[in-house]
């Protein structure tokens, strides 16, 4: 299979911003912007509300094989929402963020068979072209041959406090310490798993985004597409 000469791969660990910062390069580019992450916490979610053990690899792949999952554009919607996430037709897109699928979905992500599902997934969906793809393995397994590559990056502290006014915005409670304590455990886990472990492509361009706005973020990609893409 082939890559559409205009897929843009970007990796990094948790609330390193590359969602924000993907979805307003696909604004900007006129791209369709996919969340995979989103694709995991579905999983997740499907597994908590079914009542499926998450320790259970076996039951957790063969759910995921079966999932009815459809992402669509945020059209009209005024939450503050990137896309809509429907779980057999049902809007799932704000539960996908809560605490409960936030403990589980490592290990939802680390299960071979589920990996496998949602990159088959992902690439037919990267098959339809100018695409940006964010996740944790995209430059490295999904989309290989993308011909720009970003991992986004930010210290732990940073991306902790991030996530501290993300959960805050949405009126979850809320713990700084736990947040970091959250941050750091996920980055072992993804860093360490055994299969597509998150690390950046060798031809990744790395971006550090700790002492940077969105904005001047997206400038540096922008100056990159303009060299890197047709
Ligand atoms: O980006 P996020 O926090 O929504 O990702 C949720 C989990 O899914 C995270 O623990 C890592 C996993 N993930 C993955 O393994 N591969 C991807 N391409 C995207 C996410």
């Amino acid at each position: 299979m082939t890559t559409p000469l205009n897929v843009i791969a970007m990796d990094g660990p948790a609330a390193s911003g590359k969602s924000t910062i993907g979805f307003m390069l696909a604004e900007e580019l006129g791209f369709l912007f996919l969340d995979t992450g989103c694709m995991y916490r579905a999983a997740t979610l499907a597994a908590l509300k079914k009542g499926i053990d998450v320790e259970d690899e076996t039951a957790v792949t063969a759910l995921s094989r079966a999932l009815e999952l459809d992402i669509q554009p945020a059209a009209g919607e005024e939450d503050g929402r990137q896309y809509t996430v429907l779980l057999e037709g049902q809007d799932i897109t704000w539960q996908l963020r809560s605490p409960d699928v936030d403990k589980h979905v490592s290990l939802v992500s680390s299960y071979i068979g589920v990996r496998k599902e949602m990159v088959r997934r992902q690439r037919e969906f990267g098959q339809r072209g100018q695409v940006v793809m964010v996740g944790r393995d995209i430059g490295t397994v999904v989309m290989p041959d993308a011909p720009l590559k970003l991992y986004i990056t930010a210290s732990a502290e940073e991306r902790a406090r991030r996530r501290w006014l993300d959960r805050q915005a949405q009126g979850h409670a809320n713990n700084y310490d736990a947040i970091l304590a959250d941050v750091q455990r996920r980055d072992a886990f993804d860093s360490n798993r055994k299969h597509s472990p998150l690390k950046p492509a060798e031809d990744a361009f790395i971006i550090n985004t700790t002492d940077l706005t969105p904005k001047a973020v997206l400038n540096e990609i922008l100056a990159l597409t303009r060299l890197h893409l047709p």
